[in-house]
């Protein structure tokens, strides 16, 4: 038995030439906020993948802990509603969509069920009847959310969550990921590449760089003594702006 929730061992990845993920081994717990950092392209994203098993790692392996249903326990939350949500489905429907997909719920179940997700993130249940292009971007990434959490999922991936968003409206999705993580006890998985968002919402963090994760510890650690020259670079270039 381990307390861990997450357990990575040697996971690689590897696209053509490409090493995305390049033998990475960590753990995630129960209840804890990890965030991942890391330039574009140092593979983050391809990790998140794997961990929820929309890819197939080259080698490796991936341990989960009380997570039975992958596809119902795991979730991710991308970073572009926009992309993410069919212009032509209602929200209702297409927060109830994975719940369908994957015969969770029966369908005369699903209006009731949206409407106590608009809830929990804070929007009016009358948004159902709406298309996402009536909606603002933030109102948009509260659907992502609520989709997200359709399952009731004990384990959620927020891939560049408020990247697309004013700042204003960052701090009101980042406030509420926090609540809901807090009322639901949730575990994340958080990829940002702001900083100052990792330090808002992460116990933990991980440094990637080409494929492997070169730093890894308490935010604290991490941020007032990083060891790899990288991440003080990383670190630098946030205090210079
Ligand atoms: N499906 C794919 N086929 C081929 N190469 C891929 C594929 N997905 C990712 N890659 C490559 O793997 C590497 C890691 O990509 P990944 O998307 O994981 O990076 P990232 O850290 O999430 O970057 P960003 O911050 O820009 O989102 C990149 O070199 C990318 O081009
Ligand atoms: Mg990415």
């Amino acid at each position: 038995m381990s307390s861990d929730l997450i357990q990575v061992k040697n996971l690689v990845k590897r696209f053509e030439k490409v090493m995305a993920v390049d033998d990475v081994t960590f753990s995630i717990k129960p209840g804890e906020s990890l965030g991942l950092v890391g330039e574009s392209g140092s593979g983050k994203s391809t990790l998140a993948r794997l961990i929820l098993k929309l890819t197939k790692p080259t080698s490796g392996e991936i341990k989960y802990n009380n997570l039975e249903n992958i596809r119902k326990d795991c979730q991710i939350v991308f970073q572009d509603p926009q992309t993410s949500l069919n212009p032509r489905i209602r929200i209702g429907e297409a927060i109830g969509e994975p719940l369908l997909i994957n015969k969770l719920l029966a369908k005369k179940e699903i209006p009731k069920r949206a409407a106590e997700l608009l809830e929990m993130v804070k929007l009016p249940a009358s948004y159902a009847r709406r298309f996402p292009h009536e909606l603002s971007g933030g109102e948009r990434q509260r659907v992502g959310i609520a989709r997200a959490l359709a399952s009731s999922p004990k384990f959620l991936v927020l891939d560049e969550p408020v990247s697309s968003l004013d700042v204003s409206i960052q701090v009101d999705i980042l406030k509420l990921l926090k609540k809901i993580k807090q009322e639901l006890g949730l575990t994340y998985l958080f990829i940002a590449h702001d900083l100052s968002v990792i330090g808002f919402i992460c116990d933990r963090v991980a440094v990637m760089q080409n494929g492997k994760i070169s730093e890894i510890g308490q935010q604290s650690q991490i941020f007032d003594h990083p060891q790899s020259p990288y991440t003080q670079k990383l670190l630098s270039s946030v205090l210079s702006i």
